[in-house]
């Protein structure tokens, strides 16, 4: 059993604008080490495509095992056209579910905060989005993910046949929908459980342990459940209804999707992934923006490093019990906001456009 060492930071990059995002993330925990004295000890490695293309593997078994034994990993975004043909098991993303996966890291925080600054970016309207707060908490080690059976077999007539499974068993529900409820206690202490119980009986079986469990256990919250397809319609219609929304791997995957781009921001925003607390109260965790590796802007200093530097303040804050640390690097993202500066992603009229890394080095001035 390989223990995680603590305030040990492993960094995985990545591909694409992967690297540049997390070179800022580095400079500000470089600062804190600095500055506020912590002893955050920082380790590099490839993972992905870059790493593929140096080892023919995704992840080696040696990062895999540094991974292991991180107590927060910041990951920039894996993957990009130059991967695409591989075979599935050599895919960039195979790292990614890997991680998740091995790591049991279940349960994958994402919020989709509509920033003031920058509500004029929504293609919604600024009343409909404004002060939009809200927490999608998706499983993410089960459902068709990784279910079995899977694969593509060939069948009777030449024809080919794509296999996924869907599963959930009692446990893998109870143990992110209890993650949602405690999310809830701290915020306005509402959950809405998405599935689809209609057509599927995972989704019929979702909504029965939520339900059970909510009684159970947290009568205070106010629990309501709702088929996925309306979620989504729901969330362009009025999507200040919600306040923190639990749903299994792919509706997660895809209604995240699009409750980010109501922020009109999707450099923005951060996401964790936890995983459950050992009986030393030690937890996996691994946080990461929820942009992807865009490989059309890589290298060339435009992406925006925020949702990657956000995520590290959610690492202050869930695995680091830095709380205060997680508040001012907020707080300096704001700043920087309110000073009108932004990289491409987010321009407009009026504003200043800056770099990577000039973001980066505006938000370390702000902690200054
Ligand atoms: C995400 C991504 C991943 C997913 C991909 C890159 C495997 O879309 O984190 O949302 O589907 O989970
Ligand atoms: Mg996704």
């Amino acid at each position: 059993m390989i223990k995680v060492k603590k305030r040990k930071i492993l960094l995985l990059p990545g591909d694409g604008i992967g690297p540049e995002v997390i070179a800022e993330v580095k400079k500000i925990i470089n600062w804190f080490n600095d500055k506020k004295s912590l002893d955050f000890e920082i380790d590099q490695e490839l993972v992905g495509g870059c790493s593929y293309d140096k080892h023919g593997t995704p992840i080696t078994d040696e990062v895999f095992y540094k991974a292991l034994e991180s107590e927060v990993i910041m990951l920039g975004a894996v993957g990009g056209p130059k991967w695409d043909g591989l075979e599935f098991s050599k895919k960039p993303e195979r790292a990614l579910l890997k991680l998740r996966k091995e790591l049991k890291l279940f349960a994958n925080l994402r919020p989709a905060i509509c920033f003031e600054q920058l509500v004029g970016a929504s293609t919604l309207k600024p009343e409909v989005v404004s002060g939009l707060d809200i927490m999608i908490v998706r499983e993410l080690t089960g459902g068709i993910y990784f279910g079995e059976p899977r694969g593509i077999k060939p069948i009777e007539n030449g024809e080919r046949k794509g296999i996924n499974t869907h599963t959930y068993t009692t446990s893998e529900i109870t143990r992110v929908a209890r993650v949602a409820f405690d999310l809830a206690r701290k915020r306005s202490n509402r959950v809405t459980s998405c599935e689809k119980s209609n057509v599927m009986e995972a989704g019929q079986l979702w909504k029965e342990e939520v339900q059970e469990l909510h009684d159970k256990e947290y009568k205070d919250v106010e629990l309501s459940h709702m088929l996925a397809d309306n979620c989504a319609m729901q969330l362009l219609r009025y999507p200040k209804q919600f306040d923190v929304i639990v749903t299994d791997n792919l509706f997660g995957d895809m209604l995240s999707d699009q409750a980010s781009m109501l922020t009109g921001s999707l450099g923005l925003l951060p996401s964790a992934s936890l995983g459950a607390k050992n009986k030393d109260g030690e937890m996996r965790a691994m946080y990461e923006p929820i942009h992807g590796s865009a490989p059309d802007i890589a290298g060339k200093g435009l992406a925006n490093p925020i949702a990657s530097i956000l995520s590290f303040a959610m690492a202050l804050r869930y695995s680091l019990d830095l709380d205060k640390e997680a508040d001012i690097l907020e707080k300096a993202v704001q700043d920087v906001l309110n000073d009108g500066l932004r990289t491409k992603d987010i321009m407009s009229d009026g504003m200043k456009e800056t770099s990577t890394s000039a973001m980066g080095d505006a938000i370390i001035s702000k902690l200054q």
